[in-house]
């Protein structure tokens, strides 16, 4: 069985991350979930000074703590995909954002990855003790809402979204420790614990 585990960015990662944006560029996707590693492609390095900062935050009104990871697959040490949580939220972003973004490279998606990022996403979530999640995702992107309900996701409003989004808009809510609970059985097998986050 493969395994898989989110991995905190670090320098020696600088060719593997820009080339999972490279991917998306080349696929002409939309980037969700990398803290922004879009807008660093050249400044790798300050990248990771970014998200050192971001994790320190303290929650403002424009910004809130946060932490971003690369899904690594152990047998190939490849990054699959990555994903963002906002460790607190601000008004801004209960209406639009939530706490969690994430991505899965082009090359990879279709098969159950984003699960196993937003099921490790959740883990670190309940080691915080955040007890439910915003999340949000745009109704033509039935793949990221659908791995919002595969975990217990309650759809709390559907809405046409002129300000950011421009399109219509589902937002759900996440209960963390039943859907750790729930689905420990299932997701457990996919972790690699001896990488596991805290
Ligand atoms: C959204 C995204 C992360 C999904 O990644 P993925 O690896 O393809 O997702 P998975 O294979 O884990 O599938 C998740 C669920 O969506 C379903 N799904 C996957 N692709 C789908 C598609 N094209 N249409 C409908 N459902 C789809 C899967 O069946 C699965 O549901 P299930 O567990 O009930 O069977 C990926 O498409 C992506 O990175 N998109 C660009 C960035 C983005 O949109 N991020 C989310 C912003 S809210």
């Amino acid at each position: 069985m493969e395994k898989y585990y989110l991995e905190i960015p670090t320098a020696n990662r600088k060719k593997d991350a820009i080339n999972y944006i490279e991917e998306f560029h080349i696929f002409n996707s939309d980037i969700n979930g990398t803290g922004g590693l879009d807008r660093f492609l050249d400044n790798y390095e300050g990248w990771l000074n970014k998200l050192e900062e971001d994790y320190k935050r303290i929650p403002n009104e424009e910004k809130v703590p946060a932490r971003t990871f690369f899904l690594v697959r152990k047998s190939d040490n490849k990054i699959i995909g990555m994903i963002n949580i906002r460790l607190a939220l601000n008004e801004k972003l209960k209406k639009f954002g939530g706490n969690i973004g994430y991505s899965i490279r082009p090359t990879e998606r279709g098969n159950g990855f984003n699960n196993i990022n937003l099921y490790l996403g959740l883990l670190l979530c309940n080691k915080y003790n955040i007890d439910k999640v915003l999340l949000d995702a745009d109704l033509e992107n039935p793949a990221s809402w659908k791995t919002m309900e595969k975990f217990g996701g309650r759809l709390l409003r559907e809405y046409y979204d002129d300000v950011y989004a421009n399109c219509t808009v589902r937002d759900y809510e996440i209960e963390v420790k039943p859907a750790v609970l729930n689905y420990k059985k299932e997701m457990e097998q996919y972790i690699d614990f001896d990488n596991f986050i805290v």
